[in-house]
């Protein structure tokens, strides 16, 4: 039987290149998108369910249909929201509760919900898709200080961070669980000089997946050294 890898945040960008990417190469896979799915137009596209949900709200029944008890071998939190950059007094505190909903909490119910699944698969990895913005270090040393990024995506991919260790600490011996930086992506949510096409980290993605690496918590950095915490 495939392996099983259910990947949020499906219809474009990077969850779009990852569904492609492990549907490619052999996995089954539940694409999770917010809105209505466009279709994924290539060779293993039949080994791709579809669930909507946004990752604000408790999982849906579609995507409980859609696992139907299987055993989930991966988990993808690649789903996330930003907010526009902003000067310090005009900040609105909702975007930053609305970043923190669904970049933290939102890997947070799905892992909740397939965890009795995670657990019944063999060797189970939960991937939380992260940035190098979000690393407290690396932001207290000022690394970062030239790129006008908002407080909600800042403070919420550092939040997710903790989420990665604090799963990882739970799981330990059970799940590995990594908090992956895929690069500047040229998507949606890109910088202006991004360069790396999503199906280059997909594809670095999924041989790490693929790779016999026991470390966890992790914070990589896709075909570059890991990131210090
Ligand atoms: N792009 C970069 O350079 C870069 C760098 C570092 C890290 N990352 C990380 O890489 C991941 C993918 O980013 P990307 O560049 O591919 O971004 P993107 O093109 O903007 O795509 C974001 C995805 O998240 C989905 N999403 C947003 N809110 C959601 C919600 N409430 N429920 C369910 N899905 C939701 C979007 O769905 P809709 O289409 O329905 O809006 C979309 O599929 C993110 O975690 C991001 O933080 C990206």
């Amino acid at each position: 039987m495939s392996k099983l890898a259910v990947i949020t945040g499906a219809s474009r960008g990077l969850g779009r290149s990852l569904v492609q990417e492990f549907a490619a190469c052999g996995w089954d896979v539940i694409a999770i998108t917010k809105s209505p799915w466009a279709g994924v137009d290539q060779p293993g596209a039949k080994a791709v369910s579809l669930a909507q949900w946004d990752v604000r709200a408790e999982p849906s029944e579609e995507l409980a249909d859609a696992v139907d008890g299987r055993p989930v071998d991966l988990i993808i939190n690649n789903a996330a929201e930003g907010a526009p950059h902003a000067p310090l007094g005009s900040i609105d505190p909702e975007r930053v509760l609305n970043s923190v909903d669904v970049n933290v909490a939102g890997p947070l119910r799905l892992v909740q919900f397939l965890l009795s699944n995670l657990f019944a698969a063999h060797d189970p990895i939960i991937v939380n898709v992260t940035s190098r913005l979000g690393s407290l270090s690396a932001q207290a040393d000022g690394d970062f200080a030239e790129l006008s990024t908002s407080y909600a995506y800042k403070i919420s991919k550092a939040a997710q961070n903790m989420l990665t260790v604090s799963l990882a600490q739970d799981l330990q011996g059970k799940v590995r669980c990594w908090a992956v930086h895929p690069g500047k992506l040229t998507t949606g949510m890109g910088q202006v000089d991004a360069s790396k096409k999503p199906c280059t980290a997909a594809r670095e993605l999924r041989e790490l997946v693929d790779s016999s690496d026991r470390t966890s918590p992790r914070f990589c950095s896709l075909g570059e050294q890991d990131l210090s915490w």
